[in-house]
């Protein structure tokens, strides 16, 4: 059964403020995947009837609206099941189809607090011979453009940078980093998994070669995602089947989430300012209500460079076993990645925190559904539990 809109802000009771993971999807994006899971049911690919015709020329619109929400052309933009597959066409694609043409792996720069669709990609590509070198980020969480500069050598193909960061937020400086690489001649690729639907998003202003976009981080729905990149920019597919999306992503493509990909995108275009404000109104009063009653709570990641609906603290003095336990069942949040395959954040950890203090973090995220009551609940639970745990240790 579909969650009704009262079931959407709380998570079996608990208030729901683990957004960065996932969000539920829109009933207006439903609504538009509705008729294509039905009677539309064509596969784009088949060119000699009208069911097939009709899902092309749906397809088609639909390419064409998300790339008008993103400002590329509709070419550029190839569907994807995700952000992972996306950076994983981009980083291994790319890496590989010019080592091919230079006749050796080169090197490739990211950050150490990247998502796992990054780095476990990158891993991938040292056990292939690549040189990789991953930055750390200064304390508040963002790149320092100055060491990627000392970091290009004359063999970088690519420089790897989020745009917004899953745990902690923080958005990196992607028109300095883009600058930069583009006088080094280097190819750089953003996740922004994270920042498509919640902060304004130009592809050309922010100057990046590829950019990884996911459906579901902006009540879209799962499954589906984007790489946008050039048709010139070399890359090598990772699979190969029926040829579609200029053959880099072969395979029928998922007509109904395609639908509700760009239903999504332009729900989240069309109230962006208003959402955003007032997301970041409730995510302040939620720092303000935790750090008044406890001052020692850190904040983790930029204070104001930041996504408005990411709120990131470490609570220190309490065990995290206990902390995520006795909040499991009034606020519904996470310690870091929903990747994260339950250890520590190596983010926080990034950041200079202890294995301890990252275990005793968690990740508050704000949605579209998220109302003044459930911060207002959400405060007296995290003040609640902090004082309880403080007080028995
Ligand atoms: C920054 C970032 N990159 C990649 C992903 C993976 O995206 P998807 O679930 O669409 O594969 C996520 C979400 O978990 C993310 O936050």
């Amino acid at each position: 059964m579909l969650p009704s809109s009262d079931t959407v802000s709380t998570q079996g009771g608990a208030i729901a403020l683990d957004h960065q993971a996932t969000t539920p999807c829109h009933e207006d994006v439903m609504t538009a995947m509705e008729p294509w899971w039905r009677e539309q049911w064509g596969n784009p690919s088949s060119r000699q009837h009208r069911l097939g015709l009709t899902a092309a020329a749906a397809v088609q619109v639909a390419r064409e609206q998300l790339s008008d929400c993103l400002n590329c052309s509709a070419e550029q933009l190839i569907f994807t099941s995700g952000a992972t597959e996306a950076n994983n066409i981009a980083l291994l694609g790319h890496a590989r189809a010019v080592s091919r043409e230079r006749g050796k792996p080169g090197h490739l720069i990211s950050m150490v607090s990247e998502h796992h669709a990054v780095l476990d990609p990158l891993q991938q590509l040292r056990s292939e011979g690549f040189r990789i070198t991953l930055l750390s980020p200064e304390p508040d969480g963002l790149l320092d453009p100055k060491k990627l500069e000392a970091a290009i050598s004359e063999d970088t193909q690519l420089v790897s940078v989020m745009l917004a960061n899953n745990e902690i937020g923080v958005i990196q400086p992607l028109p300095e980093v883009a600058a930069l690489c583009r006088a080094h001649g280097v190819t750089l690729h953003s996740d922004a998994a994270q920042a498509f639907g919640h902060i304004p998003l130009d592809s050309q202003g922010l100057g990046a070669d590829f950019l990884s976009l996911s459906a579901h981080k902006l009540n879209g729905p799962k499954g589906v995602g984007a790489l946008i990149c050039h048709p010139e920019l070399a890359v090598e597919p990772l699979q190969w089947g029926g040829g579609q999306e200029r053959g880099l992503r072969p395979g029928t493509l998922p007509v109904p989430l395609i639908m509700g990909f760009a239903k999504a995108a332009e729900l989240a275009l069309s109230d962006l300012e208003s959402r955003s404000q007032r997301l970041e109104q409730l995510r302040n009063r939620l720092w303000e209500g935790v750090k008044q009653r406890h001052p020692t709570v850190l904040l983790n990641g930029h204070a104001t460079a930041r996504l408005p609906h990411n709120l990131n603290i470490t609570i220190p003095g309490v065990l995290g076993s206990k902390l995520h336990r006795a909040l499991r069942s009034r606020v519904a949040c996470s310690s870091g990645s929903a990747c994260s395959r339950g250890e520590p954040s190596h983010v926080l950890m990034a950041l200079g925190r202890s294995r301890q203090e990252a275990e005793a973090s968690l990740r508050l995220s704000l949605g579209r559904s998220t109302t003044d009551g459930d911060i207002d609940q959400a405060i007296q639970a995290l003040n609640d539990v902090i004082h309880q745990l403080r007080h028995k240790a």
